[in-house]
């Protein structure tokens, strides 16, 4: 089940329209943010709010609200799906225009909370192709508009891979909707947060748990050849956590399952997750 908040209304989401003047539907203008709930609990609210903001602010879209009134509404949303494990989608748009034109038309923004309960998402070890990154070179902003992330995913679909690593230049930037992590000789190395990709909720708090742990982890570019010649490699994003990759471009990775590194990772994440979830606010 879905519940829908659209401009200051709650309703079923398959009930929930948008004009076709908004800019969200004719342009693919607006940012969005993807929020986990476990426990009743938003996890890692602050720092979704966070990049939220940046992405209105390096878009120039009117922020809607201040976040005590989007932390009321995330709650509100948690209450009427009525389970403890969900996801929230927000979208802001940039609003509806008067007419279709490239020019703003200091439009309002429209709000959308999606509201649902957590799908069961596969965890098995995926097999990834590498693909040329052929995405704008603004991934940093978590854009609505996100026709070349599909073309990748749906194009390494149609050729038998799960999901595409996707190389600029010849280093790794992100997958089509996580991003990339490799050991290579006991070092964990993931590429440098830039514009050309997503600054992953995940990814932070990953980077932080090495560095409170003792795991050893560069942050610097990654070739090709070192990707392909990585003991272990996983990919990180809100919905699949930390998740190994079995192949890529048909080769093994390691032996093809989630390595020690992947498996104490993950391990990390999942209590870290746990402390801050912890008690319910439901
Ligand atoms: N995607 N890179 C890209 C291109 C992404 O779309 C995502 C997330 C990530 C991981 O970011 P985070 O750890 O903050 O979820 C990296 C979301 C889940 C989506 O589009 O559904």
């Amino acid at each position: 089940m879905s519940i829908a908040y659209l401009n200051g209304v709650w309703q079923p989401a398959e009930e929930a329209r948008v004009s076709v003047l908004d800019r969200g539907f004719l342009f693919g203008d607006g940012v969005y943010e993807v929020i986990p709930v476990f426990n009743g609990r938003v996890f890692a609210e602050d720092r979704h709010l966070a990049r939220m903001a940046r992405s209105l602010g390096q878009t120039g879209i009117k922020p809607p609200m201040p976040n005590d009134c989007w932390k009321h509404l995330f709650a509100e949303g948690i209450r009427r799906v009525g389970e403890a494990s969900a996801v929230l989608y927000v979208q802001i748009t940039r609003g509806v225009s008067r007419v279709r034109s490239h020019n703003y038309q200091n439009e309002e923004p429209t709000v959308l909370v999606l509201a649902s309960g957590w799908p069961e998402y596969e965890q098995r070890p995926h097999d990834v192709v590498t693909m040329e990154d052929f995405r704008w070179s603004r991934a940093d902003i978590k854009a609505t508009s996100l026709v070349a992330s599909g073309m990748i995913r749906n194009g390494a679909i149609a050729d038998g891979y799960d999901d595409a690593i996707l190389i600029r230049d010849g280093k790794v930037t992100e997958a089509s909707a996580s991003n990339v992590f490799i050991a290579l000789d006991g070092m964990i190395v993931t590429p440098p947060a830039s514009r050309y990709l997503l600054h992953g909720i995940t990814r932070a708090v990953v980077i932080e748990l090495a560095a409170a742990h003792g795991l050893p982890l560069q942050e610097r570019e990654i070739t090709h050849a070192e990707l392909m010649a990585a003991n272990e490699v996983w990919l990180t994003s809100t919905t699949h956590e930390v998740w190994p990759v079995a192949s890529i471009d048909r080769c093994k990775v390691g032996s093809g399952e989630p390595g020690p590194l992947t498996n104490q990772v993950n391990s990390l994440y999942q209590a870290y997750k746990r402390s801050q979830t912890a008690s319910s606010v439901m």
